[in-house]
């Protein structure tokens, strides 16, 4: 076999219906070829402030801390719990879904004693049996929990744990990388200590940055460590230092993604946060409509169905990974596969940010009802298709 990395890149137009990464608008795109500035150039710094203020308002938070972390949604989540825990602190995380999962061993590895609260995938965390779980707990210093699980399609309501949480007098470290900007979030309202995402979502950029915000409170207690933080790229100290304080260098910024990120928050206030949400549950409610016309069933329970994801059980008979190929191969179009219990069992359909759009809801419903038919799996052509067409015109009423 001959090597091809002498041929010109190709990177074909996809449309990005899975979990992320979501399609990125040609002006972030455009804003990301700017030339490249130096990381202490006051320039930068300029575009640095511009891009906190708005992130401040897509969290809907004063807190002064609220930068993004040079990684994805994981670099931030292991921002979020390598700063507020300390080895032989007691945490709980809440669990129902992948990233929940995760959330608990990356609290483990920061040496904490790690309590579990499971909640069976497709079912959001239940503020009533958190509360009963804590009162078995001793002190906790923090609670982690998943706002838009987005392995199983469900919103859990974090304003309402949170309450739980601070009853105990413990702090509420947020995972919003599939919520912020496609669904609420509330940062001072709700009085979350912590809450992370990323930028590959619903904020509508390439995957690169993972936007995070510390009250005033939780950067207290990082001020207060016993323990140094294991992580030097990751500690919030010397973050603050560059974001904030002296701009003394910590590493160097990726500079273009910078770029990419204002640019797409720019864009969000353009169109308005509010307005944003609601296109994403618009979207959302046509998806579902359209993939329930199909005699598919949705795995998120009812009352508790994300937006920007939506989790779609696999008919039997259908091969996932054939479906799959050929609405990428044949129509362009990407949306992913089950993960952890759902693997093989489900599809995930994304409608995040730049992809969250009607247009795209009725090309992938077509699609399937082409496939399905193809695979045996016998729909009456155009009856998804008026079903979503129809939750649109009428969302809202
Ligand atoms: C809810 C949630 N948390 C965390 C992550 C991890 O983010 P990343 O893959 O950008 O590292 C993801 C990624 O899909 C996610 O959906």
């Amino acid at each position: 076999m001959t090597s091809s990395y002498m041929n010109e890149m190709q990177t074909p137009q996809k449309v990005l219906l899975g979990p992320g990464p979501s399609s990125v608008h040609p002006r972030v795109l455009q804003a990301m070829s700017m030339p490249v500035m130096g990381h202490l150039d006051p320039a930068f710094f300029q575009v640095m402030d511009d891009v906190c203020e708005m992130l401040r308002l897509v969290f809907h938070t004063s807190n002064k801390m609220t930068v993004p972390i040079s990684s994805t949604g994981t670099g931030a989540m292991e921002t979020a719990c390598t700063n507020i825990i300390e080895p032989g602190d007691t945490v709980l995380i809440c669990r129902n879904g992948y990233f929940g999962i995760r959330l608990g061993d990356i609290a483990e590895r920061c040496g904490a004693t790690v309590h579990l609260m499971d909640t069976p995938w497709g079912h959001p965390v239940d503020p009533q049996m958190l509360r009963d779980e804590i009162k078995k707990l001793p002190a906790l210093k923090a609670v982690g929990v998943v706002h838009a699980e987005t392995s199983t399609g469900v919103l859990s309501s974090v304003k309402e744990l949170v309450e739980v949480i601070h009853e105990a007098g413990a702090l509420a470290i947020v995972d919003a990388v599939t919520s912020l900007g496609g669904h609420e979030v509330r940062m001072d309202d709700w009085g979350l200590d912590v809450c992370y995402s990323a930028t590959q979502k619903c904020l509508g950029a390439p995957p690169g940055l993972a936007p995070i915000s510390l009250s005033d409170a939780a950067m207290d207690v990082v001020a207060k460590r016993k323990s140094k933080v294991q992580s030097f790229y990751f500690n919030l100290k010397d973050l603050e230092s560059y974001w904030n304080q002296t701009r003394a260098y910590h590493h160097t910024s990726p500079i273009n993604m910078t770029y990419a990120l204002r640019e797409a928050l720019r864009m969000m206030m353009e169109e308005g946060i509010d307005k944003r949400i609601e296109r994403h549950a618009r979207v959302a409610a046509g998806l579902r409509a359209g993939v329930e016309a199909l005699g598919m069933d949705l795995l998120a329970e009812e009352g508790a169905r994300l937006n920007p994801l939506t989790t779609v059980s696999i008919p039997e008979g259908i091969e996932d990974g054939k479906v799959r190929r050929a609405l990428l191969n044949d129509y362009d179009i990407e949306i992913g596969g089950g993960l952890g219990e759902f693997a093989g069992k489900a599809w995930r359909i994304g409608l995040m940010g730049e992809s969250a759009r009607e247009r795209n809801v009725f090309a992938l419903l077509s699609a399937l009802e082409t496939l399905l038919n193809k695979e045996g799996y016998e729909v009456a052509y155009g009856a998804s298709l008026s079903a979503a067409q129809k939750a649109i015109a009428t969302y809202g009423e």
